[in-house]
């Protein structure tokens, strides 16, 4: 009997042991859409390796970004907290960072995952894209950089990917182009002509002054566009190894080779040590691209073999953990930023934003198709292969998840929203943990989602949705991506509900006359949504107007001369291919 008990508890241990401090590998795309990857449903997009990791673990269908835009996202998936807590939530048009030398960002009081797993003795590195901030006072504080927010090791992009980094892939500031530079020249060019044709008429004497002020007006406003379009690309497509910018701007040249070798080199290096590995793909955010091997491969155009790249990528990293015996030890997630950017259609037509499958609208709003993406988790011995979860889940769920099988304690002096997915994964449990789950749109509570203990009905209810242009499309068109307040919205009131579970296409608005317990349903969640604006606190806003503008004295430049910021030090390791 004594023995028996012994036994019990030595097998205990050694299955403990075997469930603690995995290391952790993270690969995320960025505005991949859950219709893209084969094991999500796409017969004609290749993504083997992608759907490799599904049938050797767990496939969520209902894995949902804390955000349907890329900072905010990002923010929260690092914290495991709604980003509205640490400030990372907008509460203008603009929900991103745009610039190199803006002073917002994760601020430094907010734990990440990577600050825990390194107290753990966890090696951690991020390669790709962060995109939270990079200096808070002085442009060598970096206060916001990866380095201060418990990275060992950094590789990759401070900002983001952007079609303005790209020579000939067009603008994203076409909007604000409009608003800031034409409205204005035809204010002028109008007052102008009405001037002179006054003058003319003999009404009114048009001072040379005037008119002369009038044209330097219009002439600076153009000069300004033009040094803005002209310097946007070396001052903010940057390339930087830990605090060292290496590539300004950056090149796009085998950029998936140069992030995957690191990637590799990295785990090369720890084969003996836990290690944290955040693999933050640059794909397939516009502008788009990929090497040489993959051009005109797919049959989705330059989206579909930006796609099939990053999959290849991918398969090297598997291909790595096999080799080195880790692949046991080690949880692979999987997942996407946010919901595939339906808007992105160049001016021939081309379509350069994903696929959401059935899901309507897409990045930058909270219908599923912006905020349902890939999820997957694999962990030979102890996930079970090919398993299937519908219940939702939220990428701030990582947060606990990790830190837990790290051996970490979870921060207790602030609220963590994200919950520990191992009982679900392991099947301990059936229902997701999240009985509501908060979808905001920037800063505003948009819609709130329920799955109530006791039944199977997955309620969510707007308080407003985004006006769609055309009205018969799945986006807003001419803005680029869906606003979040203003006339940009609807709202509505009573809020407008669907059960997710029936209709997971939200096309069919429920009533009193639909369902019977209408009132009901929309008064618990209502009392939901009160409960949790209880729980935030006032923190300052990252992404105020002064957070985000471009500040020179925050300017990165890889010269210290500042005459000129144009450098390539990755030159002498291009040529090389991947070793593995
Ligand atoms: C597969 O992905 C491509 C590229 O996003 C998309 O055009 C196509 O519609 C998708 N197919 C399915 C069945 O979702
Ligand atoms: C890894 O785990 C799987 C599933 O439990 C098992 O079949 C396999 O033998 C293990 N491989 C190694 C190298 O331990
Ligand atoms: C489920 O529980 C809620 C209270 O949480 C109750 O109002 C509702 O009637 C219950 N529904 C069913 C189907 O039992
Ligand atoms: C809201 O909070 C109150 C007080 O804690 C609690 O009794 C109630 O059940 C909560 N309502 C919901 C829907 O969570
Ligand atoms: C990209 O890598 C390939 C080999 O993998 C090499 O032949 C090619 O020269 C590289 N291209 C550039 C621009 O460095």
């Amino acid at each position: 009997m004594k023995m028996l008990l012994l036994l019990m508890l030595f097998y205990g241990s050694v299955n403990s042991d075997a469930v603690s401090k995995p290391n952790i590998i993270i690969a995320m795309a960025d505005d991949l859409g859950i219709g893209d990857p084969g094991c999500y449903g796409n017969t004609t997009l290749r993504t083997p390796n992608i759907d490799r990791i599904a049938k050797g673990g767990v496939k969520f269908t209902q894995h949902l970004a804390a955000s349907p835009l890329c900072t905010p996202s990002r923010a929260a998936f690092l914290t495991g907290r709604y980003p509205i807590r640490s400030g990372m939530a907008s509460r203008s048009k603009v929900g991103v960072f745009l610039f190199s030398a803006s002073s917002g960002g994760l601020p430094t009081n907010e734990i990440t995952f990577a600050k825990l797993l390194k107290n753990q003795g966890y090696s951690t590195a991020l390669i790709g894209k962060w995109h939270l901030g990079i200096n808070c006072n002085s442009r060598d504080d970096f206060c916001h950089h990866p380095l201060n927010h418990g990275f060992d090791h950094f590789y990759g992009l401070p900002v983001t990917n952007l079609r303005d980094c790209k020579p000939g892939s067009g603008t994203v500031f076409t909007t604000a182009i409009h608003m800031f530079v034409f409205i204005p020249l035809q204010i002028v060019g109008i007052a102008l002509v009405t001037l002179e044709a006054l003058n003319c008429l003999g009404l009114f004497r048009l001072p040379h002054w005037v008119f002369f002020s009038c044209l330097l007006l219009a002439a600076t406003i153009i000069g300004l566009l033009a040094c803005f379009l002209h310097f946007f690309r070396p001052l903010n497509c940057i390339l930087m190894r830990n605090h060292e910018v290496v590539q300004q701007p950056m090149s796009y040249d085998n950029l998936t080779q140069r992030l995957t070798r690191e990637a590799l080199k990295f785990i090369n290096r720890n084969t003996g040590t836990p290690f944290l590995l955040f693999l933050s793909y640059i794909h397939v955010h516009t502008a788009l691209f990929s090497s040489k091997e993959f051009v005109g491969k797919s049959k989705h155009g330059i989206y579909g073999d930006a796609v099939e790249e990053m999959d290849w990528s991918i398969g090297q990293i598997l291909k790595a953990l096999d080799k080195k015996k880790l692949t046991n030890k080690t949880l692979v997630y999987f997942t996407s930023d946010q919901g595939a950017h339906i808007e992105e259609v160049t001016d021939k037509g081309d379509i350069h934003g994903g696929s959401n499958g059935i899901y309507k609208g897409g990045k930058a709003n909270n219908w599923e198709g912006g905020i349902r993406v890939p999820g997957l988790l694999r962990w030979p011995g102890v996930l079970q292969p090919g398993t299937v979860i519908d219940e939702p889940t939220s990428n701030m769920d990582l947060f606990p998840t990790i830190v837990k099988l790290a051996g970490a304690a979870l921060p207790e002096d602030r609220v963590i929203d994200g919950r520990d997915l191992m009982p679900l994964l392991q099947g301990k449990i059936l229902q997701s943990e999240h009985e509501f789950l908060f979808h905001y749109c920037n800063a505003y509570l948009n819609a709130v989602r329920w799955h109530p203990r006791n039944s199977t009905s997955i309620w969510k209810a707007f308080f407003f949705t985004p006006k769609f242009k055309p009205d018969d499309s799945n986006g807003c068109f001419p803005t680029h991506v869906c606003f979040c307040n203003g006339h940009y919205v609807t709202r509505h009131n009573p809020p407008l509900l669907f059960d997710i579970s029936k209709d997971p296409k939200e096309r069919h608005p429920l009533t009193s006359k639909t369902e019977n317990h209408f009132h009901e349903i929309l008064r618990v969640m209502q009392e939901a949504a009160d409960n949790h604006t209880k729980t935030l606190s006032a923190v300052p806003n990252q992404l105020s107007w002064g957070n985000l503008l471009w500040k020179p004295w925050l300017q990165l430049c890889c010269s210290s001369s500042y005459l000129s910021c144009h450098c390539d030090r990755e030159a002498k390791g291009r040529g090389k291919g991947v070793r593995l």
